[in-house]
């Protein structure tokens, strides 16, 4: 791994993923995980201080950037929240079918490189009655803002730790086998190409 990817990226991220208007999204979504939660992509933790260790059973999360848990680990201990974190990528989650009653992904299908796969991969752990709690940056539809995520994302990518500006979260969704059952999206405060952001709630389609 470079320096840039070992150093600055992991900065980067947890700067970008603690802006004000980022964790408001946090706040209104996390304190719904409950039961046997995995988390998708945990990065630095920033989802940590959010949930409400009352609902949680067990919380477990996922991610190939080793070098973003010693973050996560100082963020858990400070939320008193116990967290299993192994260094892993989700098109392939280690787990039995029909484990988890929530699964957590927020800011995360951006930079999965085969995100179908993982929303299958997700939709399969997941319990028949269980939730995908989703926040995810994404394709906006206004045409002005679309061109500029086309023609940013290829900039961007390298620099953001793979980041796609213009993934389609909706159709995302519903090709990994969701159906979302609330659906909110609206633009966040900041440049227009990286805050359109759709948050909800989905269930297995
Ligand atoms: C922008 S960060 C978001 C981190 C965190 N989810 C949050 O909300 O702050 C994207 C995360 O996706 C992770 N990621 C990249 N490829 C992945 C994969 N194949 N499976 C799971 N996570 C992945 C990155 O390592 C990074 O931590």
């Amino acid at each position: 791994m470079n320096l840039y990817d070992r150093y600055v990226m992991p900065c980067l991220i947890d700067g970008c993923c603690g802006m004000p208007a980022v964790q408001q999204q946090r706040a209104k979504l996390l304190p719904r995980a409950t039961g046997r939660v995995l988390e998708i992509g945990i990065g630095t933790g920033r989802n940590l201080p959010f949930y409400d260790p009352a609902r949680l059973k067990t919380l477990e999360g996922l991610d190939p950037a080793g070098q973003m848990n010693a973050k996560a680990m100082k963020r858990a201990k400070q939320a008193g929240i116990d967290v299993q974190i192994v260094t892993l990528s989700a098109e392939t989650i280690p787990a039995d079918d029909a484990s988890y009653d929530t699964v957590v992904c927020t800011f995360t299908l951006c930079t999965i490189p085969d995100p179908i796969k993982a929303l299958h991969e997700m939709r399969r752990v997941l319990r028949p009655s269980g939730q995908l709690l989703f926040c995810e940056h994404g394709l906006a539809p206004d045409a002005g803002v679309s061109k500029w995520q086309h023609r940013l994302t290829p900039w961007w990518k390298p620099i953001a730790g793979g980041c796609h500006l213009n993934r389609d979260v909706p159709s995302m969704l519903a090709a990994g086998g969701f159906r979302a059952v609330e659906i909110e999206s609206s633009y966040l405060k900041g440049p227009k190409p990286l805050v359109w952001v759709t948050r909800g709630v989905a269930v297995a389609a």
